[in-house]
């Protein structure tokens, strides 16, 4: 069956998710440079990089199936951290969040007998246990480490975090 309309809309909603999620960060990234921690900035560079790659796989979608696409208002990105563990939880709290997301559409294209678009989606499920695991060992290797060993915390992203595909 065709891709309705309120799912549309719901991929729409997603891919301006996904654009908040590249703005945000770009905002860590930066907050780790001025911190003067390079491995973790680099991190967060290409985390936003993939994000932004999520976005377009959005919009490519909704262009392939007939649109239109609407690129909805975008939340302005939390500038300023208090320690590289808000930062780190932070992101990991929106990788919950899209999570949650994702789920909500595939449980839309599910109901609708939308083939299509539940197949497009079966990537982000995949991708997203993935970032999250991600996420959730680097606040737990940031807890470890502590404010005042940062350093370390940069080891572990240089040897252990792959960059982002
Ligand atoms: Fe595109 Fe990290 O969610």
């Amino acid at each position: 069956m065709p891709v309705d309309s309120a799912t549309i809309d719901a991929l729409n909603a997603q891919m301006g998710r996904e654009l908040e999620a590249h703005l945000q960060y770009l905002s860590v990234s930066s907050w780790f440079d001025a911190e003067g921690l390079p491995e973790l900035k680099r991190f967060f560079a290409a985390q936003a990089a993939e994000e932004h790659e999520h976005a377009m796989r959005f919009l490519e979608y909704v262009q392939d199936v007939g649109g239109p696409v609407v690129i909805p208002s975008l939340a302005a990105p939390k500038p300023t951290f208090e320690s590289a563990e808000e930062a780190v939880g932070a992101a990991l709290e929106w990788e919950k969040q899209v999570t949650e997301h994702i789920d909500r559409l595939m449980d839309l294209a599910l109901a609708r007998n939308d083939h299509a678009t539940s197949t497009f989606l079966q990537w982000f499920v995949t991708e997203q246990v993935e970032e999250v695991a991600t996420m959730e060992q680097m606040l737990q290797v940031t807890r470890r480490v502590g404010e005042g060993n940062l350093m370390l915390l940069e080891d572990y992203v240089a040897r252990s975090v792959p960059a982002p595909e």
